[in-house]
């Protein structure tokens, strides 16, 4: 009894709350299609907005259509060349595409979308994901498409979590998303859902749901019952972006080919070494090698260094400066 009214309660709140969607894998790839039944049976209204195609690893990287059509097909080859380079679902005017970067697709739901066909509906959080394939660390920060678009909320004023899952298999939605509450997809999907509902509901007297200039990042493991952690409802771990274990894009060469290949490389004193925040938190990667847990981290859009570190390089720079 108690359940339900509380159940009751919070789909009544949830009914004015709206939510952008993004992600990188495309607008068409099963995660973010399961995210958004989730969020919307949740009560959420929920636009989506996404990159036609896989727009993986561009960061935050501001690239968009300069035509008015598709100059190829996607990878799913369910919008095809010669189609409107932006536009919606027949059959549902809530999720759109558009030929652009994750970071650019925030952008063209803000400065058009919303304004012209959402009559500049006040979005409440922006969510992206789930990202096929984990964005652990400061080293995936600013490498991840997911994570791009998600600061580039979080610079236009606007609370925002990326979503990262381990499991790395792209797949079109109409081959397979489905009903089954264990499939990866629909287990990071309830995890989403879980973590959204917790925001709002603890949001109480606060202007939004994060503090200004926050955002999240969350990075969850390898789930379902085949898995051999079985794991399908992991925790979530607070965490931070820098630490011991954080790994570092590199490249591997070569010789026979003479091409290169992705190759991560042992993080060094720099990552590790922890200026802002509690650095005594485990990093992302630490939390994800640890099992069945979630890693749930809070950056910040300020980048400017900490007091001291700002402090010593204006020593060695003195000569130069001027005041304003
Ligand atoms: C990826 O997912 C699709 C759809 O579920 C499946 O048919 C395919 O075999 C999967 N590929 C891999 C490499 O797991
Ligand atoms: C999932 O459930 C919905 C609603 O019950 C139904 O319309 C849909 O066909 C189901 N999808 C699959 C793949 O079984
Ligand atoms: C995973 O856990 C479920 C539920 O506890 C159980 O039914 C299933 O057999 C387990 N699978 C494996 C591979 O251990
Ligand atoms: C290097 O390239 C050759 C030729 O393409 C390939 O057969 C080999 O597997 C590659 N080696 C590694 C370590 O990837
Ligand atoms: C990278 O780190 C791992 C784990 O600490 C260690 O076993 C390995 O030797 C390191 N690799 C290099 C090239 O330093």
């Amino acid at each position: 009894m108690k359940f339900s009214l509380g159940l009751l309660s919070s789909i009544a709140l949830a009914a004015a709350q709206n939510i952008l969607l993004t992600n990188d894998d495309g607008w068409a790839s099963t995660g973010i299609r399961a995210a958004y039944r989730s969020l919307t049976d949740a009560g959420y209204n929920v636009i989506l907005v996404a990159p036609v195609e896989q727009r993986s690893g561009y960061g935050g990287t501001f690239m968009y259509s300069y035509t008015n059509t598709l100059l190829h097909d996607d990878q799913f080859h369910y919008k095809l060349q010669g189609d409107d380079a932006w536009g919606s679902e027949e059959d549902d005017d809530h999720i759109w595409y558009f030929n652009a970067t994750p970071a650019a697709c925030v952008s063209f739901a803000f400065d058009y979308l919303i304004p012209n066909y959402f009559a500049d509906l006040d979005i409440d959080l922006v969510v992206a994901g789930p990202n096929q394939g984990l964005n652990e660390d400061d080293t995936m920060y600013t490498l991840s498409g997911t994570v791009g678009a998600t600061y580039n909320a979080v610079y236009r004023g606007y609370p925002a979590v990326a979503f990262s899952g381990s499991q790395t298999n792209n797949s079109f939605f109409k081959d397979s998303l489905n009903n089954d509450t264990n499939d990866p997809q629909n287990i990071y999907a309830s995890k989403m859902v879980e973590l959204v509902d917790t925001l709002f509901d603890n949001q109480g007297d606060n202007a939004a749901l994060l503090p200004l200039s926050v955002g999240l990042n969350v990075n969850m493991p390898k789930v379902s019952t085949q898995s051999s952690t079985n794991c399908t409802d992991p925790k979530f771990v607070f965490s931070r972006l820098t630490g011991q274990d954080v790994l570092i894009p590199g490249l591997a060469y070569n010789s026979t080919s003479n091409l290169f290949a992705w190759e991560y490389k042992n993080g060094t004193a720099a990552t590790a070494n922890g200026l802002h925040g509690d650095v005594t938190l485990p990093s992302e990667d630490t939390v994800l090698a640890s099992g069945c847990y979630s890693s749930l981290s809070a950056f910040s859009i300020d980048y400017t260094a900490p007091t001291l570190e700002q402090q010593k390089v204006k020593v060695l720079v003195s000569d130069l400066l001027s005041e304003l």
